[in-house]
């Protein structure tokens, strides 16, 4: 009998042969001899146990996952040995500091590459300015080839090594990726990996039934399984179909989580993994910092579950990690899981993502702004927030998607707030069939069944900027103060910064009329990024409250990191915490003025310069916030 050891040694050495012979014994000899073989072996030593672990978790048996494990060594190393140079010094300052995402200086932002710029040549164009806001990493929104007409914002990728040719080439891409890079802006682009267009040639060729794409897919021959399956899915288009599946032109029935033309992939068959696997490096190489793991909670189906969110959803993109810590070591994922916030943090790990959304603390904004009381937000903080070591949250205000009301019931239970009914109440508020509410926000997705439905408009929207509410900018300002101070990274959804409207045209476009979305993804508004330095204008005000906060930020180790101490303010409005036992920051939610007691400050020392008004507030007395005011005070 073999120890482990020794058995894990003996799959090394055999995966290490396998690589090499493709070459003869003289490039061999040379191969062996160079630093990239070096650094690649050690790496696959450190990494491919975890791997083998991952996939026989999710495959379980040695006839399945030795020939996986062979393809994606060669892979890994074909990978890394054509990996551009910088990219690989990427690799080793990253590993030599793995904290480099959660550090102060970081501030995100994301953008469509066709509504803020044009295509990627007037993106690059636009570097200059991201250097002013003060940017240091840049999502594009998807950007590769996609079906005509109807894309899901790109979300249905027809090729992932093609770019979309409205928006240039693959050429232009890694131009503008080295451009960025240059401006110390890493880039993020999504990993579409539960799905692809119906028009990639992988769906092409599944449903005609070539052998070589057999299973790649889920396609059914009639309703009997979709219908045992739809029994407990949840879901998530429901204006586009109703349950997870569409039906084709030949009457068979396949997988669509999300439109009709995005197919989902069958990860049962290990053969999708190693291809996504393949393209994954390819991203990589082209020098992508941050790989956006989209929909990465739907990727396992079992019989009789959601489908979402299921464990091996989880060892899956662990096993995709340990690819990129093999061939990409630089390359970090960030999760986007939309669910519940038990299972939203399960995905954050620095062997599975090490950075994710935060979708709690986004609709906990929103919800705090309409109900004026801290309560849910404070909850969240003190009990949600903090992360383990190496891993940050993406603090965000809006993003391209809806907002869903991702609470638990149990933590709004113990408030005496009823899930369902508080829901009911948000959406009403948000989309301004609420009797006072400043929010001009659009329904998306209103599901009669179940009663379900989430919002849809821009910030600046549903600040009540749209009707010069007097206080739309304070609410404006201080919702990002929250995301850039709460630790973690802060991600700006670019045309915020100057208070961008609702897109009014999306419902005479036949291809976003059906997807209320499309409301807050409006075009670059050459008007408001004009009026950016002149603060009589309410671009201008937001423009430079957003950029005083980020020069802050960037300027102040305070903002290190990611973890926060909860203070109670023993006001309800008030919202309070501690960073790093250095800086307390205070934000009113309420459109009154609002006092914390000098009681409720105690611990506090006598006095503290406040960064944002850039006085000296006495915290041996009562402190007074005006509406919406935000204190960051330097307590040490
Ligand atoms: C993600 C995207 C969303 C898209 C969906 C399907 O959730 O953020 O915009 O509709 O995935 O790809
Ligand atoms: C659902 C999904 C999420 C997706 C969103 C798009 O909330 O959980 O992944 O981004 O729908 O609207």
């Amino acid at each position: 009998m073999l120890t482990q050891t020794q058995q894990v040694d003996l799959t090394l050495q055999h995966l290490k042969e396998r690589v090499l012979a493709i070459y003869t014994p003289k490039q061999r000899a040379s191969v062996e001899r160079s630093e990239d073989w070096q650094k690649f072996s050690e790496r696959l030593q450190t990494y491919f146990p975890s791997l083998m672990y991952e996939l026989d978790n999710v495959y379980g048996n040695n006839e399945t996952v030795l020939p996986m494990l062979e393809q994606l060594s060669a892979q890994s190393w074909q990978s890394y040995s054509q990996r551009a140079k910088p990219l690989k010094q990427t690799d080793a300052a990253r590993e030599a500091d793995p904290d480099w995402i959660l550090s102060n200086k970081q501030v995100g932002g994301v953008c469509y590459v066709d509504l803020f710029a044009g295509n990627l040549q007037g993106l690059k164009a636009k570097i200059p300015y991201f250097k002013e806001l003060g940017l240091t990493y840049l999502h594009l929104m998807p950007l590769f080839k996609c079906p005509e007409g109807k894309s899901d914002g790109g979300y249905a990728v027809s090729s992932y090594r093609d770019v979309n040719p409205a928006l240039g080439t693959i050429d232009d891409l890694r131009d503008v990726i080295t451009a960025l890079h240059e401006a110390g802006i890493s880039t993020v682009v999504d990993f579409i990996f539960n799905h692809t267009s119906n028009e990639h040639h992988w769906a092409v060729e599944c449903a005609a039934g070539n052998p070589l794409y057999d299973n790649f897919y889920y396609i059914f021959p009639d309703r009997r399984m979709p219908d045992q399956y739809d029994r407990t899915l949840r879901e998530i288009f429901p204006d586009q179909h109703p349950g997870g599946f569409s039906q084709l032109a030949d009457s068979r029935w396949v997988w669509t989580t999300f439109n009709s033309f995005q197919w989902d992939l069958n990860y049962s068959n290990p053969w999708v993994f190693n291809a996504m696997a393949g393209e994954m490096m390819f991203l990589a190489n082209l020098g992508v910092d941050i790989l956006r793991m989209d929909a990465v909670a739907f990727i396992w189906k079992q019989m009789g579950t959601t489908c979402e969110n299921l464990p091996q959803a989880h060892a899956l993109v662990r096993a995709f990690n340990a690819v990129m810590r093999i061939a990409a070591p630089g390359v970090f994922f960030k999760s986007e899981a939309i669910v519940h916030p038990d299972e939203v943090v399960q995905y954050i790990g620095r062997n599975e993502c090490q950075i994710g959304y935060n979708p709690l603390q986004m609709a906990l904004l929103w919800n705090t702004l309409a109900t004026r009381e801290i309560n849910l937000l404070h909850h969240a903080l003190t009990y949600r927030h903090n992360l383990p070591e190496h891993t940050a949250w993406v603090n965000y205000v809006r993003s391209h998607d809806d907002i869903g009301w991702t609470f638990a019931d149990e933590d709004a239970g113990q408030f005496g707030i009823h899930g369902y009914d508080h829901r009911q109440f948000l959406n009403r508020f948000f989309v301004n069939h609420y009797e006072g509410s400043f929010a001009r926000g659009e329904p998306f997705q209103y599901n009669p069944t179940t009663g379900d439905c989430r919002v849809s408009g821009t910030a600046a929207s549903l600040v009540g900027l749209a009707q010069n509410d007097p206080f739309a900018v304070d609410r404006l300002k201080l919702l990002y103060s929250i995301v850039m101070s709460t630790g973690g990274l802060p991600l700006i959804y670019l045309g915020d910064e100057v208070g961008t409207l609702n897109d009014t045209d999306w419902p005479y476009d036949e291809n976003k009329r059906d997807d209320s979305r499309w409301a807050h993804r409006p075009r670059y508004n050459e008007e408001l990024y004009n009026q950016r330095h002149d603060i009589s204008t309410k671009a201008g005000q937001i423009y430079q409250g957003l950029r005083h906060m980020i020069e802050i930020r960037q300027n102040n180790p305070r903002f290190d990191g990611g973890r926060l101490v909860t203070f109670y303010t023993h006001n309800k409005h008030i919202i309070g915490y501690i960073r790093n036992n250095a800086l307390l920051a205070f934000a009113n939610f309420s459109e009154f003025p609002q006092t914390i007691t000098a009681h409720a400050l105690q611990a506090m020392p006598f006095q503290a310069a406040d960064l944002i008004s850039g006085e000296t507030v006495k915290l041996n007395q009562d402190v007074e916030l005006r509406p919406y005011q935000v204190m960051w005070l330097e307590i040490a």
